[in-house]
């Protein structure tokens, strides 16, 4: 089974689907920037995620999809917001939307969009129990995105973050959306309580990986194969893990280096890649690496008590899928 091949037949058969919430209404303007993301692409992992594990708890992935939607909704509206706290300009290789249709429009669009992902999750058919606990699921992961986005924009003005609030930002920001995908996938596909267990163990640590690759990315990949702007994480001072370990093992010539680009908006593209050279020095690349990889296997761990699947084996694919993405 090849994995960009099964993501690629889940992700047609799911953007046949959301497309019922992403219709054109008036004002025309507002719906075209709440659809303009959505239609961009992206790799609608999210979506794959909450799939597989609803299959690989013998569910029917066609009942996962309302919820599904909701999650990829979630996930494009933070996004779309994400870009003007972050400053940037280009996502899935297009304009940011606060660039296209600017940032009144854009902000709209995304509580539009976060308006759409309740609308999504009110279609999943499932027993009122199940659905009372999948709503406050729903609401608890909004909660902690927005706890993390503050978080992780409040670091980008503190000299030193440690590595243990990096982790707790991040499995805020990103850990609880992938932590829900597993969870309610298997919630919906009527899993057993241990193995609706595993997949939210599953999904918050297969997240905590997605984000330091994710932070990796950002310095070590091309304008082109990420469809974002290079280097935005050095220029906003994003308390990356790779920055963390930097900052905090700098001396001398490179720890002056540092305080002169690091969080520098104005940095040019020979400042970046000399920061670039400077983490790699240290060590801090190989290190980010080395703790995504015991994420990884965390993942690995926590569904080893799930039963031999299609889904199962897809599952396990994706981990490794996570830490060697271009994009
Ligand atoms: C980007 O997510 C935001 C993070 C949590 C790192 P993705 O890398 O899944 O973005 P798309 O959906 O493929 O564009
Ligand atoms: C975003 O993290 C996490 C969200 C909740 C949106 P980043 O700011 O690193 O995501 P990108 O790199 O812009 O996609
Ligand atoms: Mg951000
Ligand atoms: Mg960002
Ligand atoms: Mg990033």
């Amino acid at each position: 089974m090849d994995i960009q091949n099964e993501l690629e037949k889940r992700a047609t058969i799911f953007n046949t689907y959301w497309q019922r919430y992403l219709q054109i209404k008036q004002p025309t303007i507002l719906y075209k920037a709440t659809q303009y993301l959505p239609h961009a692409g992206g790799k609608r992992f999210r979506p794959f995620l909450t799939m597989l594990s609803c299959e690989s708890v013998s569910g029917d992935p066609q009942k996962v999809l309302p919820l599904a939607t909701g999650l990829e909704l979630i996930h494009n509206f933070t996004l779309v917001h994400d870009d003007i706290m972050d400053h940037s300009m280009l996502r899935r290789n297009l304009p940011a939307v606060h660039v296209k249709f600017g940032e009144p429009a854009a902000i709209l669009a995304g509580d539009l969009l976060f308006a759409k992902s309740f609308d999504a999750l009110l279609a999943t058919s499932i027993d009122f129990q199940t659905f009372r606990q999948l709503q406050q699921d729903f609401i608890n992961c909004i909660i902690a995105i927005c706890e993390g986005q503050q978080l992780d924009m409040e670091f980008e003005v503190r000299k030193i973050v440690t590595e243990q609030e990096y982790l707790m930002m991040i499995s805020k920001k990103t850990g609880a959306l992938f932590e829900l995908s597993g969870k309610g996938g298997a919630m919906v596909g009527g899993g057993a309580p241990q193995e609706v267990a595993a997949l939210q163990t599953y999904g918050m640590s297969l997240g905590l990986a997605f984000q330091i690759w994710d932070d990796y990315l950002d310095i070590s990949s091309t304008k082109k194969m990420l469809g974002k702007d290079i280097g935005n994480d050095i220029r906003n001072g994003k308390k990356t893990l790779i920055a963390v370990h930097s900052l905090t093992h700098a001396t001398g010539k490179q720890k002056k280096q540092l305080d002169e680009n690091f969080g520098n908006r104005h940095a040019s593209d020979d400042d970046i890649t000399m920061i670039y050279d400077i983490f790699r020095d240290l060590g801090s690349v190989d290190y980010a690496q080395h703790r995504a990889l015991s994420f990884v296997n965390q993942a690995k761990e926590a569904i080893s008590i799930l039963r031999q699947s299609d889904a199962k084996e897809l599952l396990l694919q994706l981990i490794e899928f996570t830490i060697q993405r271009e994009k």
